[in-house]
C-alpha cells in the first residue's frame, strides 16, 4: 500500500469473529514484520492484528524524504486510516516502542491501550548518537550482513543462544531481508529522536510495560523507572529472554499480553 510516497507491505490478520479492539504490532530495528509470527496467530481469533514493514525495511520501500521517527508515526496513522481502524492497541518493541512514543506525541487518540516492550523513553547520548552513525555508514558501505554478528549477542539473551540456535538464524535472516539504505536511515532517525521521558507522565490511556530479564539493550531497570513514571501501568518481566522476548518466549509473552488486554 502507498503510504505518504512510501510503499509499504503490510498483513492483516483476522481467524475468528473480530470482538476486540485490532492489535498493531510495531517491529524493532533492524528486524521485519516476521518478528510478530508467533503473535499473529495467537491474537487473530478475536483481535483484528496488524503489522508492517517499516519503510526500508523487509517488503517496504523508502520515500522520497529521508526517514524520522514522525514519518514512522505518520506512516502508522495513515495505514490505519487506510485500513479503515480509528483506534488500536499499539504495541511497540524497542525501535517500534521509540516509533509509539512519537505516534502517541501527535495521534494519542488512535491509542486504546500501549504496550512497551523493551524498549526506552530516553534519548540517545552523544555516545549513542555517534554509534548510530558509525552503524548507518558501515550498512552503507558493506550491506545488512555486516551488522549480524555484531547484532545478534545485543538482541538475543544468553539462555536462548545457548538453547535456541535456530532463533539466531531467523534474527539473521530478518536483519538480511532489509535494505542498507532502510537500516542506515532508520539508525539516523533513531539517533535523532526526541526524548519521551516527559511523555511518559502524560500518557492516560492502559499501559504495559514488558521486558526481558536478559535484556541489555533496554535492561529491566530501565523498564521499572518508566512503568514507575507512567499512570497505572503495569511491569511483565520476561525470563529467560534477552531484547526479543515476544521471539524468545513467544508463549510467555503472548500470555502477559493476553492477560493486560483482557482487562481492558
Ligand atoms: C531495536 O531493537 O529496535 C534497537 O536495538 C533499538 C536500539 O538500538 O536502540
Amino acid at each position: 500500500m502507498l503510504v505518504n510516497g512510501a510503499e509499504l507491505a503490510h498483513r492483516d490478520e483476522l481467524s475468528g469473529e473480530e470482538s476486540e479492539a485490532p492489535i498493531v504490532f510495531l517491529h524493532a530495528f533492524p528486524l521485519n514484520q516476521s518478528m510478530w509470527d508467533d503473535q499473529a496467530p495467537a491474537f487473530s481469533d478475536r483481535h483484528r492484528v496488524i503489522t508492517f514493514d517499516w519503510r526500508g525495511f523487509g517488503g517496504s520501500r523508502l520515500g522520497p524524504e529521508t526517514a524520522t521517527m514522525n514519518h514512522f508515526a505518520d506512516d502508522l496513522a495513515r495505514l490505519l486510516n487506510e485500513l479503515g481502524i480509528k483506534r488500536a492497541i499499539i504495541c511497540g518493541l524497542s525501535m517500534g516502542g521509540y516509533a509509539a512514543f512519537a505516534f502517541y506525541r501527535k495521534y494519542a487518540g488512535m491509542i486504546s491501550a500501549l504496550i512497551l516492550a523493551d524498549t526506552r523513553a530516553k534519548a540517545d547520548t552523544e555516545e549513542g548518537r555517534k554509534a548510530r552513525r558509525d552503524t548507518a555508514e558501515l550498512v552503507r558501505r558493506s550491506g545488512p550482513s555486516a551488522l549480524v554478528e555484531m547484532m545478534i549477542p545485543k538482541l538475543i539473551g544468553a539462555t536462548t543462544l545457548r538453547n535456541d540456535p535456530h532463533i539466531a538464524e531467523r534474527v539473521r535472516k530478518m536483519i538480511e531481508s532489509n535494505t542498507a539504505e532502510g537500516i542506515a536511515q532508520a539508525s539516523l532517525a533513531m539517533a535523532a529522536r526526541e526524548d519521551s521521558t516527559d511523555l511518559l507522565e502524560r500518557i492516560d490511556c492502559p499501559s504495559l510495560v514488558v521486558v526481558g530479564a536478559e535484556d541489555n539493550l533496554t535492561p529491566p531497570s530501565e523498564a521499572e523507572n518508566m512503568c514507575g513514571a507512567i499512570r497505572n501501568a503495569r511491569l511483565e518481566v520476561i525470563a529467560g529472554a534477552g531484547h526479543l522476548p515476544n521471539i524468545e518466549q513467544a508463549d510467555v509473552f503472548n500470555l502477559a499480553i493476553a492477560r493486560f488486554i483482557e482487562n481492558l
